[in-house]
């Protein structure tokens, strides 16, 4: 494609990302029909409640998903993504909890809902490295292990959050790529670079709630429409 694209001349760009760029590399997303493990509605596991009732069963859930991140590979959207760093400062805002981004090569990637290759203790909030003991696993202090991930109804990390509404205004122009922006408060974020006079430009394969502000919405796949987007910047 020649000709200048939605990203013409932007100099500080932030990606907002979500399940749907992890999608082609065979990571499930969130909602729909793929959000099903074993019959259980997978956002209801999410949950701090979820995991005091039964953490054997969240951890089974984790543990999958970690083995399924670990063998990921990053696909050509998250490549697209690190490339852009070529042509502009990025910043990579993303829900996912894979570990995609970093490993594409992206530099600046804040994880809002944490990381599911790390463990920590839900009561001393220390890291645990290494094999988890038994199951559920305990720390040495007596308290549940648990993924350092963000549940449903928990606070994001501060620094986390605070750098990310940062991203937000910082930018010239902000791409939402494969999220549904239907989970708070990630999906305020086009709505303060806007306020700041940001471009927005939304990747996905079907409508969003936001779609209606968007500069650009691209309507296909982040693995096709990534690439597109950063040959043009
Ligand atoms: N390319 C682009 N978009 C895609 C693709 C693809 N290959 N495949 C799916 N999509 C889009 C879908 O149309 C949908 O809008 O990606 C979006 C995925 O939405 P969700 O599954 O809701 O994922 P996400 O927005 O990341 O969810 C946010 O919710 O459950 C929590 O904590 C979890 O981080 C997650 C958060």
């Amino acid at each position: 494609m020649t000709g200048p694209g939605p990203l013409a001349g932007a100099r500080r760009i932030t990606f907002v990302t979500g399940a749907g760029i992890s999608r082609e590399s065979g990571i499930p997303t969130f909602r729909g029909r793929e959000g099903l493990w074993r019959n259980h509605d997978a956002s209801k596991l999410a949950t701090v409640a979820a995991f005091e009732r039964d953490p054997g069963l969240v951890w089974e859930w984790y543990l999958e998903r970690r083995r399924g991140a670990l063998a990921a590979e990053p696909n050509a959207g998250h490549l697209a993504v690190a490339a852009a760093e070529r042509a502009a400062e990025v910043r990579v805002v993303t829900q996912n909890i894979d570990g995609l981004h970093g490993r594409a090569g992206s530099s600046r990637v804040i994880e809002l809902h944490g990381n599911i290759t790390r463990t920590r203790c839900s009561s001393c909030s220390g890291d645990w490295e290494g094999d988890l003991p038994g199951m559920p696993p305990r720390c040495g202090c007596g308290g549940l292990l648990r993924p350092d991930v963000v549940w449903f109804g928990e606070a994001l990390g501060a620094a986390e959050w605070g750098a990310a509404a940062e991203a937000a205004s910082w930018c010239d122009a902000m791409v939402i790529a494969g999220t549904s922006l239907a989970v708070s408060p990630a999906n305020t974020l086009p709505l303060a670079a806007r306020r700041a006079g940001a471009t927005l430009v939304e990747v996905n394969t079907e409508e969003t709630p936001m779609s209606y502000m968007m500069d650009a919405s691209l309507r296909g796949t982040c693995s096709e429409e990534l690439p597109r987007l950063v040959e043009r910047l």
